[in-house]
């Protein structure tokens, strides 16, 4: 089990932008964390693998555990060896870096033994990316960078995955592949903390789901729960007639509103 207890994260000593945040992904589950723009669900994963401190933040409250042990203050490469792997915003494959260049970054922190096996395993995984095995990475579509980021987080044998936005910016059929994808890995055994703001697409795979907003959730449930949710149907997968762009909390709070007036 990783477990994220009462997360607090400040930027630059002033901005909080956490304010208790406790997450939990059981072995082998796919738990999905949704939020609109800026609710802090990236921060949520720079917490988890380290990587607050090359952005200026820093976690000022709670802890992060991975089986009881506490890894809260582990280095990145730390986190990595423990078995949590990121795949972060953006896909930051390095474009200078031939496929398998890339490839072999990921697996920095394993046995150098080990690096055909798990080549063989991504290479099995992403056809694709076996064809371009020499191509530079910048090359590549949108929806292969992403395969690529996925396939280098998987290097390091993870037994977590920690997905930021993997849809982000791809066409429907990308997405849909990612997505299944996704289920291949988890169905392997790998855990996964899978942010998404395509709510449609995350809920459809996950076992369990998260609701963030301005840095606190405001809603936890069984993703079967979250899909029947007529507020989450409306502002997170696209259902909304009145209230694009407008938060969870606020539908709540509009809806209060409206019940009492009528
Ligand atoms: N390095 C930083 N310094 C200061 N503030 C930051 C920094 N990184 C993020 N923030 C702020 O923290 C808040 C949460 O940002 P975060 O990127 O975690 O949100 P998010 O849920 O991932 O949003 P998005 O869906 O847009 O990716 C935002 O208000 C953002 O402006
Ligand atoms: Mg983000």
């Amino acid at each position: 089990m990783l477990s994220i207890q009462n997360l607090e994260i400040v930027y630059e000593d002033v901005i909080l932008v956490s304010k208790g945040v406790s997450i939990e992904v059981p072995d082998g589950r796919i738990v999905a964390l949704l939020g609109g723009n800026g609710a802090g669900k990236t921060s949520t994963l720079r917490a988890v693998t380290g990587l607050l401190g090359i952005h200026r933040g820093r976690i000022s409250g709670g802890r992060v555990e991975l089986d009881g042990t506490d890894i809260t203050t582990h280095s990145p490469e730390a986190v990595v060896g423990a078995g949590v792997s990121q795949v972060m915003e953006g896909r930051r494959i390095f474009v200078d870096f031939t496929v398998e260049e890339n490839l072999r970054v990921g697996a920095h922190t394993q046995p150098r033994g080990s690096i055909p096996d798990s080549l063989d395993r991504v290479y099995t995984m992403f056809p694709i990316l076996a064809e371009r095995r020499r191509t530079g990475a910048g090359y590549l579509s949108g929806g292969e960078q992403q395969m690529l980021a996925i396939g280098r987080a998987l290097m390091a044998q993870p037994r977590y995955l920690l997905l930021d936005e993997p849809s982000l910016g791809l066409a429907p059929r990308i997405v849909s592949q990612i997505r299944d994808l996704i289920v291949q890995i988890n169905e392997s055994g790998t855990g996964v903390l899978l942010v998404e703001q395509n709510a449609a697409m995350a809920l459809s795979i996950a076992h369990h789901g998260y609701v963030m907003e301005n840095g606190r959730i405001v809603m936890d449930a069984p993703a079967e729960t979250l899909r029947n949710d007529s507020d989450i149907r409306e502002f997170y997968l696209g259902l909304s007639k009145e209230g694009a762009g407008v938060s969870y909390r606020d539908i709540k709070h509009y809806k209060r509103r409206k019940r009492w007036l009528s």
